[in-house]
């Protein structure tokens, strides 16, 4: 029997903040009509002090569910594509999942820059297609206004935040993802990077004065691989899953420049109707994107029973990747009644409770554990002299001045000999 992964659920969130192209006039050295000009944004969105990728991805991955009708203690896997974490350690899909109360589920992130969200809709879909799961939450989801330079103007107007979210089931119907095609060159490793932070160059009073922990780019080279690259993934994976170009209903691509897009509609020769585009309102949201616009195109219609999207994505490694997707809504949408959205938040909130209750219950299991153990801790028992041990010579080491071998010397360690580590004798070496 062949399984197929369905894209059942979808839903977004950007966060509330807008600044506009003149705002960001008012801050650094540009201006609304050279920004719209090269790529074509407008205004972008931008996460406050409380929000995080946790926070964005979790609104998004609720709404997707909620529009699938399937309970989170139902998800099997749960994929964050980011790469912009809360943290380096957690993964973010761990911290969504706990959020939603997926308590049956696997968690993992992926990065693959601004194709993350291809990648990880890739694992999501072979997973499926293998029966190893039924329920896949995958997320795109970005905070870039915490590592983009602010002082650079070459970026920080490209760039901004948000979330997108889409359930994947698996069906017996024939649909679903199609095909994917995924590509990476990281000989260019080194036009889109965060050069800090990682353990190449860890982070250091240093690091953070040179401005290390921001993204740099090679704006003109990214943009060439762009164009180079996303009509031809997208023609492969439209290959690869046995549909032609002109079957094509809807071209979604990573929303980074109107310029790319154009560049890699022409070479698809698609009509501007079955090309998607909304970046003018968020920016670049990386990973976020693609999901974001699906949303988009489903909410204004442009997305029908039975389509051929094709989805496509550049990005940071470099990488690059393009799904098919023959889309059929087996629930469609119709606005939640009052009551079930309270006992949606009702369960959420209860998610958040259980949570803790299991942190508090680890705690105490902990402390527990550690007084129970402590007396039956093992004590070796001592030794016994060897009756005729040889004499062993022993070398007395040398005096060491106080302070000498680039140690901190202080008033107490550099007097007493009770403050020195004594040096191996030869038997102990
Ligand atoms: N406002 C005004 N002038 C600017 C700005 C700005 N915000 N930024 C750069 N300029 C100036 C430059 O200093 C330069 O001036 P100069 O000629 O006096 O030196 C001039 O504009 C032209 O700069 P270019 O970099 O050559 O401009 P270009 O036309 O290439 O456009 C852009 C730059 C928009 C960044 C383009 O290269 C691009 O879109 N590249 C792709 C970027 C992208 O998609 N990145 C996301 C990848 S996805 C991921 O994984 C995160």
């Amino acid at each position: 029997m062949d399984l197929y992964a369905h894209i059942v659920g979808w839903g977004m969130y950007a966060p509330e903040t807008v600044v506009t192209n003149n705002d960001l006039a008012k801050i650094i050295n540009t201006s609304d009509a050279w920004i719209r000009s090269r790529t074509g944004i407008r205004e972008r969105h931008i996460a406050n002090e409380k929000e995080s990728t946790v926070t964005l991805a979790t609104r998004a991955a609720k709404e997707a569910l909620d529009r699938a009708r399937i309970r989170p203690a139902a998800v099997d896997l749960v994929i964050v594509a980011t790469f912009t974490p809360d943290y380096v350690l957690p993964s973010t899909a761990s911290l969504v999942q706990n959020e939603l109360g997926a308590r049956h589920a696997g968690a993992f992130d992926v990065n693959a820059g601004c194709t993350g969200f291809i990648y990880a809709l890739s694992m999501a879909s072979a997973m499926i297609e293998a029966g190893h799961a039924e329920v896949v939450v995958v997320v795109g989801a970005e905070t870039l206004s915490r590592v983009v330079d602010w002082q650079d103007r070459a970026t920080c107007v490209l760039f901004g935040d948000g979330a997108g979210a889409v359930v994947l089931q698996a069906g017996e119907d024939p649909g679903g993802v199609l095909s994917t095609v995924l590509g990476s060159d990281g000989a260019g490793g080194n036009h889109l990077i965060i050069p800090g932070g990682g353990s190449r160059l860890p982070a250091t009073p240093q690091t953070v004065a040179d401005r290390q922990h921001f993204i740099k780019m090679n704006g003109p080279e990214v943009f060439k691989f762009a164009t180079r690259v996303m009509g031809r993934a997208a023609k492969e994976a439209v290959e690869k899953g046995n549909v032609r170009l002109e079957d094509i209903d809807l071209f979604i691509p990573h929303q980074a420049n109107a310029r790319i897009i154009k560049s890699a509609a022409k070479y698809l020769k698609l009509n501007p109707d079955k090309v998607y585009q909304n970046l003018q309102k968020y920016g670049n949201t990386s990973s976020a994107s693609i999901p974001i616009a699906l949303c988009e195109a489903i909410a204004e219609g442009r997305v029908k029973d039975n389509d051929n999207l094709v989805l496509v994505g550049f990005g940071a490694g470099l990488t690059w990747g393009a799904t098919v997707v023959k889309w059929g809504l087996p629930v469609p949408y119709q606005q939640r009644q009052w009551w079930y959205r309270a006992l949606r938040s009702m369960h959420y909130r209860w998610a958040k409770i259980v949570a803790k209750i299991g942190w508090l219950l680890r705690v105490l299991e902990s402390r527990m554990a550690h007084r129970l153990l402590r007396p039956l801790e093992y004590e070796p028992e001592p030794e016994p002299e060897a009756p005729d041990a040889p004499a062993v010579e022993t070398i007395a080491p040398p005096e060491v001045p106080p302070g000498a071998n680039g140690r901190a010397s202080n008033g107490h360690a550099s007097n007493g000999d009770a403050a020195k580590l004594p040096e191996p004798t030869i038997e102990q070496k």
